[in-house]
């Protein structure tokens, strides 16, 4: 089967493991910010997303091609601060449609924050978020920033586009 990657990034890590993932299946990469490519011409979908505020920021793109999207396999892979877990499965439950949610595939892979690169309002909100959160290692992370990219990491996406590109249409 053919597929292609699909992500939404802010600052640029997503579309870092994005370029990995395609250099290690030959899947073309689309920024769905700049690119009008329709998903419809593909039979599966890997989407990327980055986490801010609480959300995967690919949600509003993914309800505009739903029609698109339905019924083909799906991987998500999100890029967040937060680690894999009950937190960040409640942020992705929250933010896209139940059916989805319900038969994708997701992977969690951590990304970067560095202070010195973030919008001014950002580095606000950060630092505000960092003071008020129970959570010293995330809040630390907040404040602080953090680097977490690791190119290893796309294993398990790389390993579920090989299952889909050698399954029939
Ligand atoms: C403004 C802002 C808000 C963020 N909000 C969250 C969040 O709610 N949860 C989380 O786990 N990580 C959060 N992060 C961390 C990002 O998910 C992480 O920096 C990621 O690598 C960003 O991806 P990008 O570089 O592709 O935009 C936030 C980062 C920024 C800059």
């Amino acid at each position: 089967m053919d597929g292609a990657i699909f992500f939404a990034t802010k600052y640029g890590s997503t579309a870092q493991y994005a370029e990995w993932i395609s250099a290690a299946t030959g899947l073309p990469a689309f920024d769905v910010k700049t690119s009008k490519v329709d998903p419809l011409g593909y039979d599966f979908l890997v989407l990327g997303s980055a986490v801010i505020y609480f959300k995967p920021i690919i949600h509003q793109w993914v309800k505009r091609h739903l029609a698109g999207i339905e019924k083909k396999p799906v991987v998500l892979f999100t890029v967040s601060g937060a680690p894999a877990g009950p937190k960040l499965d409640r942020w992705i439950a929250k933010n896209l449609p139940q059916p989805l949610v319900m038969r994708m595939q997701h992977i969690a892979l951590r990304g970067r924050q560095i202070p010195g690169e973030l919008a001014l309002f950002d580095r606000v909100m950060l630092s505000i978020a960092g003071l008020m959160n129970p959570d010293r290692t995330a809040a630390r992370e907040e404040m602080l920033g953090f680097d977490y990219m690791d190119k290893n990491s796309i294993g398990p996406v790389v390993e579920r586009v090989g299952l889909l590109q050698s399954a029939k249409p």
